[in-house]
């Protein structure tokens, strides 16, 4: 199997599993949130579903989360158990994929994982639960953060209430202005600097234009994206170069995994900085996208 400078299309589970052990020296990677995650695997029909609701859309929230709890609507309890299974069922599957990435990367490779404010308690416990150590949690704030919630006061206004000005303000959750991008590791080898010598990764780079790199990143903007790009999460370019100078020496032994590359971000910034990179997504048409993106990359280095 071809590990270097490749994308896979499959479930990561399946390709993950061809992979041999302790080949991949870091991961950086976007899964779908729980409230993307509809079933046990990422199913076709709603990737199509949403390619064409996003295809022309020309409005400012393309992505409503899905059952993201943040809007109004019934709150009973079958509401909450639903809820609940949901995340745990979540947390499950972390745990699945995060079993054969702990198996296939070095010892002291770092991994990053994106996700919510409100599930990424789960991912790390699904890290730890299949062996990998927890580290950081990194703060990406992002530029914008549109309010989703429920306004109140405009509620009661509807319903015909006289004083709903009086909950000016008041609204069902906070404006979202930060995702977490939490940071495991797979245990050393004694030390940092025996994992160093036989890994060849597990120290953070901290060299930054500010200093001494923090883990809180900030004033990375969303990226103008190519007009054929049209999968609705996608991370920006920067942000993820960063990511990877952050964790990743370059050298011709290190691979970096991304189990969920959608239209490739990861790709592209590893090409750009001289990482090899091996990404799967289970969408052939997203795929599609990421090797015209690595593709313009080149015709831009001409
Ligand atoms: C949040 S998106 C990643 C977007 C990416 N960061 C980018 O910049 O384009 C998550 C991706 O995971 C893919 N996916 C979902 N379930 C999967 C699975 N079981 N195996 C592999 N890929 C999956 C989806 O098709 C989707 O493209």
């Amino acid at each position: 199997m071809n590990l270097k400078d490749v994308i896979y299309c499959g479930d990561c589970i399946q390709i993950m599993k061809q992979i041999p052990d302790e080949t991949i020296a870091g991961c950086i990677t976007d899964p779908p949130y729980n409230y993307e995650f509809i079933g046990r695997n990422w199913d076709n029909s709603e990737i199509e579903r949403r390619t064409q609701r996003v295809k022309n859309s020309s409005t400012l929230v393309k992505n409503i989360p899905y059952g993201s709890g943040l809007a109004g609507g019934v709150r009973n309890a079958a509401w909450y158990k639903k809820n609940r299974k949901n995340t745990v069922d979540y947390q499950k599957w972390c745990e699945e994929w995060g079993k054969e990435l702990f198996r296939i990367t070095k010892s002291g490779a770092l991994v990053l994982i994106f996700n919510s404010t409100r599930t990424v308690a789960q991912v790390q416990v699904a890290m730890e639960n299949v062996g990998f150590y927890a580290r950081d949690m990194i703060v990406w704030r992002r530029q914008s953060g549109i309010p989703k919630g429920l306004n109140v006061a405009k509620k009661l206004e509807k319903m015909g209430y006289d004083n709903a000005d009086k909950w000016n303000g008041w609204h069902s959750c906070l404006r979202n202005e930060w995702e977490a991008i939490c940071v495991v590791q797979k245990p050393l080898i004694n030390n940092y600097i025996t994992t160093l010598q036989e890994s060849g990764v597990g120290l953070f780079n901290t060299m930054c234009e500010n200093g001494f790199q923090s883990n809180i990143i900030e004033g990375i903007k969303r990226d103008n994206l190519e007009s054929y790009n049209i999968h609705c999460t996608v991370k920006p370019l920067d942000l993820i170069e960063k990511l990877i100078h952050m964790t990743i020496p370059v050298s011709d032994d290190n691979i970096l995994i991304d189990p969920f590359i959608g239209s490739g971000t990861t790709a592209v910034a590893c090409k750009k900085l001289g990482i090899h990179y091996l990404g799967i997504d289970i969408s052939d048409e997203y795929i599609d996208i990421a090797h015209k993106r690595l593709a313009d990359l080149n015709k831009d280095s001409i």
